[in-house]
């Protein structure tokens, strides 16, 4: 555990010992952040670029500089890049590269700079680029479940609250709850990309640089919408990260609860849907099973999510400014909710499309339990009633049936005006379930009406983003 190594760190200077060799595999980073490569030689580039604007370099050696990454860069995207852990990070691999390709002139490329505002500037270069690809997830998603909705709109199928069948809903309205929730984790991801795309570079170790720089070159260069105003906290927060990662939960949360209900609808006792094949899996002891191992996944999966941003605020919550090389622990976790997350929405993406959607079943479900009772005494309310009286009424119908062992629409009217005499005949319209979902026609209620309505502004919205 002791053994020493040799290979020389570009740190080395004031070393006379080489590291332990535990502690260069404590230490390093490159095995995980050297998925940073491409974002690390981008910001590279925009800094030679302006360091040869403001003349700290000549635009001779921004030009050596910027060929030896773009050669760099292709040896990386050929996968024939030779990482080196002894050589600790993704930073001093490509650094040490460029030196060893276009010789001394490459060692003038960190001039400048720090790892600490390094780091940073990749790690948002990166996720800026995460929202976005997560983002186009989403709205493929979104677009999903409007065209679900749009078939659906007149599918009856049981609402629920506690689980108990409430009052009759169209199937479309459900998958257009799903729809709103993605909506606002989009609008999520949007937010947090403002206060991610901030250029920290300039910020060097902790306290700035004694170089003429201009960093709104740099920021331009990169498409940065701003550079940040202290240096302290651009080299040490990771809030960037830590907020990405909570979005990302919440996103996890959401796709939680769409499998929940996946998984209840699909067993045999609710029986509303079917998954396709594809997305199922079988059980090797009971030949008789098709699984929905995929939603159950992604249910599975959040708590991973959750994990990841406790370890994230966690890293953060005991640190000094500025940089402290704890923040190395947040890539793995970071890298995680990402890629946990842009698997979930890739299931669903594939899943979605696969549905069979059961309507007899829903709508049996539907006519079994008392759906239509608030209907009954909106009517009664309607002819004058209490609502509060109303609900006694209905309360004590809802007991009659359940001994009959009828619907309130097979009851006769001379037993529905056993008790409530202001009840005609033109009740059965109310108690249908067709009359029911029918009659919530307000924005944001359940009527097929509405329901085509919110198809059609979902459509439009989601054009507009694209
Ligand atoms: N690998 C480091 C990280 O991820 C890069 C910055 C290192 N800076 C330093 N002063 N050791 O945070």
């Amino acid at each position: 555990m002791t053994s020493k190594q040799t290979t020389e760190k570009p740190w080395g200077g004031r070393f006379t010992e080489s590291t332990d060799s535990f502690v260069e595999s404590f230490t390093e980073s490159v095995s995980f952040d050297q998925r940073l490569a491409l974002h690390d030689i981008s910001g590279s580039l925009a800094h030679v670029q302006m360091l040869s604007h403001v003349k700290v370099l000549t635009e001779e050696e921004c030009q050596l500089i910027s060929n030896g990454l773009g050669d760099i860069r292709a040896q990386i995207e050929a996968g024939q890049f030779e990482w080196q852990t002894a050589l600790e990070d993704v930073h001093m691999n490509i650094e040490s590269a460029l030196v060893q390709n276009i010789g001394e002139v490459g060692k003038k490329l960190h001039t400048a700079r720090s790892r600490n505002d390094q780091i940073a500037t990749d790690l948002r270069l990166y996720l800026r680029e995460v929202v976005d690809t997560t983002s186009a997830q989403l709205l493929k998603l979104m677009t999903i479940l409007v065209d679900i909705a749009d078939q659906e709109t007149e599918t009856i199928m049981p609402g629920f609250t506690h689980l108990q069948s409430a009052q009759p809903v169209t199937f479309g309205h459900h998958m257009l709850a799903w729809y709103e929730m993605l909506k606002r984790d989009q609008q999520r991801l949007q937010d947090c990309r403002k206060r991610i795309n901030i250029l920290p570079l300039g910020s060097a170790a902790l306290a700035g640089t004694s170089f003429p720089v201009d960093r709104e070159l740099t920021a331009e260069i990169l498409g940065f919408d701003a550079v940040s105003s202290n240096s302290l906290d651009a080299v040490s927060d990771r809030d960037f990260a830590i907020e990405f990662s909570a979005a990302a939960s919440i996103i996890m949360m959401h796709l939680s609860r769409f499998s929940e209900e996946l998984v209840l609808w699909m067993s045999p006792q609710f029986g509303f849907i079917e998954l396709g094949d594809a997305y199922c899996t079988g059980s090797s002891i009971m030949p008789q099973k098709k699984n929905p191992d995929v939603p159950e996944l992604v249910r599975g999966k959040t708590g991973r999510v959750y994990g990841d941003l406790f370890a994230l605020l966690t890293i953060m919550k005991g640190q000094p400014l500025a940089y402290n090389r704890d923040n190395q622990e947040d890539k793995e976790a970071l890298f995680d909710v990402i890629d946990t997350l842009q698997a979930c929405l890739h299931a669903y993406a594939g899943l979605m499309p696969t549905l069979t959607i059961k309507k007899e079943a829903m709508l049996a479900a539907a006519e079994k339990g008392y759906a239509t009772a608030t209907d009954l005494a909106d009517y009664l309310v309607q002819k004058g009633i209490p609502f509060r009286d109303a609900h006694a009424v209905v309360g004590k119908t809802v007991q009659f049936a359940i001994q009959e062992k009828r619907n309130l629409s097979e009851l006769s009217i001379a037993e529905l005006q056993q008790f409530c005499d202001k009840i005609d005949e033109d009740i059965y319209q109310y108690l249908e379930l067709v009359g029911s979902v029918a009659a919530r026609d307000h924005k944001g209620g359940t009527a097929p009406n509405q329901v085509k309505q919110s198809v059609k502004q979902a459509r439009e919205y989601i054009a507009a983003l694209n």
